[in-house]
Formats: structure tokens, C-alpha cells, sequence
């Protein structure tokens, strides 16, 4: 036999040593000494495989080797094969153990990365809490329920007929205008104020009714301190046999002394609203200075509520309501303002910045 084809499979083993030496580590210590992570302990695996598939596969020198065993001269043939064997052997060995060790190292990896240490403090979830517009919406609806009334939540698009035409609002009145009111491209309007929601409620009831409607309402203002394109009404209405603006009067009193407390007072100035006559702005004491005046009231000692007034005859006639037989006063306050009062805020657009530190304070 000529020594070339011994020299061949020597040649592979070495080759084959060569390469395995960086896992040989695998094979002399115990797996659990070796520090290795678990994403790099799989990396080595797959390189092993690779290198088995190098040294073992149908392309490797071993391979070849046995392709030679039966065209060496037959006195030498059972030694080569018997060399071929053995090498072949002692690779697949030395394979297998560093394959054992290493699925070893990443079984316990595995292990150590799914357990729970019940020593560790948890973590705290962070409770929300409610806005301060809810807050002061909940307060506005607590004192309201416990008059009587109820509360009503509705559509915030409305059609001309809602939005106008039923609140007296006829064609060509400046409330119509495009510049005062945003409109959807089907023209419809949003609404700029909870009014609309009288015409829903005494359609939907018919008369006597006592209600309040809470509700986002939309308006073409430029922010500023005291105004916001969007921001939170409070409509009421009262109608039935014999309401007259004593009652009116009586009732946003009671409603201020609920909220401010008892030594609370109101004050009604004339002014203008297209769906009630006579309608009045609403003024109450302030609640820091009782009147005297001081920052918050901006040193007038009163503060603005809202508008209101006695149902106009038109709006009851829309609604199929006899002017005749039933009277009522209907008032709309701003949330966003009251809120700002009683949190003392300088600014209403804080109230919807959504910076969480701000928000936070109040609960
Ligand atoms: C009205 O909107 C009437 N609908 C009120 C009413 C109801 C009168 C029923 C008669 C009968 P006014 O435009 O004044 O009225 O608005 C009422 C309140 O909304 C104001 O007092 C103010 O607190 C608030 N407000 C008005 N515009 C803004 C704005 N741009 N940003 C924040 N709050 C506003």
C-alpha cells in the first residue's frame, strides 16, 4: 500500500483537531463551569453542527477516504479500513460529547432565564385617575340629580334643524356663520353649544322635563387663557306648568351655594340668546375673596357662570311643546372655566395639555 491514502485521513484528523480545539473546552471541563449565555452557548451549537457537516458529510475528507478503501491494494485494505474507521470514530465521538455538554450548558440557561425570584419587590401598577373636567362634570351632575333632574348625553354633529332652525337660529342669522362654527364636509355642524340638546330631550320626552346635558362643544376661538376650538358645557332646562325666572333665579342660586357654599351669591345681567326670552348672563361671588375682589375674579369680586333665560315660545312650538300651557328657563355653563376657578389655574389650556405631572394634582 502507498502511504498517500493513510497520509490523507491523518491529514483530515489533523485538519479536524484543528478546528475543534475552540470547543474542546466543552469536553475537559464540567459544563456548568464554562460561563456562557444562553444566545452565545446556541451560536456555538450551531458552528458545531456546521463543523460536522465539515469533517463528516458526504464532501468531507473522511468521506472520501472510505470512497478509497475498496481500490487500495487488498493486503492493505483492511488495515486502511480499519483507519478510516477508527478516525471517523473518534471525530463523530469528540462531536457528540462537546454537542452533549453544550445542550447541557443551554438547557440550564434556559432554566435560569425562565425563574421566578419571588424575593424580588414587584412592580407597583400606576392607578389612573380621573380628569379634572370629570371631576368637576361629576360634582356639576351630583347637585343637579339630587334636584330632580336627569342627566342627558348626545350627538355632537348636527344637522341645521338642531343646531339652528329649532333654537330660533333662522337662515341668515350671524350664528350661522361659517367663521363662528366648524362644518363637516357633508355640512353638517359641530356644535357650538349643548343647547341642541333641549330640542333632542323635549322631543324625545315631550313636557313637563327636567334635565341637564354635560357634553364637548366646538367653537372657531383662538386659544387663549380662557378659551379653547373645544371645550365642555353643562346645558339645563326646566319645563313645565307655571316656571317663571323665579325659579330660574332659585335654582342656579342653590346650585352656586352647593358648589361654593351657602354664602354664595348670584347676579343676573341682561343680555341675548336667540332661544330664550328674556335671557340673562350669570354672574356668582367669588369664592376666594366673597366679593371683595382679589386675582381670581380679577379683582371684580364676580365671576362669570353662563348664560340662561325662559325658554322662547318658538322653541316649544318646534318641538310640538303648547307655549300656552308650559313655561320653562334653560341655562348653559362652561366646565372648563368653573374648573379653572376652583383648581385656580391661570389657563384653561393646561387642562388638556395631558402632561400627566400637572394632571396628577388633582383627584
Ligand atoms: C351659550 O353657549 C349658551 N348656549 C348658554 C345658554 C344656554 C343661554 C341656555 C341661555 C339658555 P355662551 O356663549 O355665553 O352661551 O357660553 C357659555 C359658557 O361657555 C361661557 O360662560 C363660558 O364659560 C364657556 N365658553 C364659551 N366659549 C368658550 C371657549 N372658547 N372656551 C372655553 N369656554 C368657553
Amino acid at each position: 500500500m502507498t502511504d498517500a491514502p493513510a497520509k490523507e485521513v491523518d491529514l483530515a484528523s489533523e485538519a479536524f483537531e484543528r478546528e475543534f480545539e475552540r470547543f474542546a473546552r466543552f469536553i475537559r471541563n464540567d459544563s456548568s463551569a464554562v460561563p456562557l449565555e444562553l444566545s452565545d452557548a446556541e451560536a456555538e451549537l450551531r458552528a458545531l453542527n456546521e463543523l460536522r457537516t465539515r469533517h463528516l458529510g458526504k464532501k468531507s475528507a473522511i468521506a472520501g477516504a472510505k470512497k478509497l478503501i475498496g481500490r487500495v491494494a487488498a493486503e492493505d485494505r483492511a488495515a486502511f479500513g480499519q483507519l478510516v474507521q477508527k478516525t471517523e470514530a473518534a471525530i463523530a465521538q469528540s462531536i457528540e460529547s462537546a454537542e452533549a455538554s453544550l445542550n447541557e450548558i443551554i438547557k440550564s440557561a434556559r432554566t435560569a432565564r425562565e425563574a421566578i425570584d419571588v424575593t424580588i419587590p414587584g412592580r407597583r401598577p400606576r392607578p389612573g385617575h380621573l380628569h379634572p373636567i370629570t371631576l368637576m362634570r361629576q360634582r356639576i351632575e351630583d347637585i343637579f340629580v339630587s334636584l330632580g333632574y336627569a342627566v342627558e348625553d348626545d350627538r355632537e354633529i348636527e344637522t341645521d334643524f338642531y343646531n339652528f332652525d329649532a333654537l330660533n337660529i333662522p337662515e341668515g342669522h350671524p350664528a350661522r356663520d361659517p367663521q363662528d362654527t366648524f362644518y363637516t364636509t357633508q355640512g353638517f355642524a359641530l356644535r357650538s353649544q349643548t343647547s341642541t340638546v333641549q330640542i333632542h330631550a323635549m322631543q324625545r320626552r315631550g313636557a313637563p322635563v327636567r334635565m341637564i346635558a354635560p357634553g364637548r362643544v366646538f367653537r372657531r376661538d383662538t386659544p387663549d387663557p380662557t378659551h379653547n376650538p373645544m371645550f365642555y358645557q353643562v346645558e339645563g332646562l326646566c319645563v313645565d306648568r307655571g316656571i317663571t325666572m323665579a325659579h330660574l333665579k332659585g335654582t342656579l342660586a342653590e346650585f352656586v351655594h352647593r358648589l361654593f357654599g351657602p354664602e354664595t351669591k348670584t347676579r343676573f345681567r341682561p343680555s341675548y340668546f336667540p332661544f330664550t326670552e328674556p335671557s340673562a348672563e350669570v354672574d356668582y361671588s367669588c369664592f376666594n375673596c366673597s366679593g371683595g375682589g382679589c386675582r381670581i375674579c380679577k379683582s371684580s369680586g364676580w365671576i362669570e357662570l353662563g348664560g340662561s333665560g325662559m325658554v322662547h315660545p318658538n322653541v316649544l312650538r318646534k318641538v310640538n311643546v303648547d307655549p300656552e300651557e308650559f313655561t320653562g328657563f334653560a341655562f348653559g355653563l362652561g366646565i372648563d372655566r368653573t374648573c379653572a376657578r376652583i383648581y385656580q389655574l391661570d389657563d384653561i389650556r393646561l387642562l388638556f395639555e395631558n402632561d400627566v405631572r400637572f394632571l396628577s394634582q388633582f383627584r
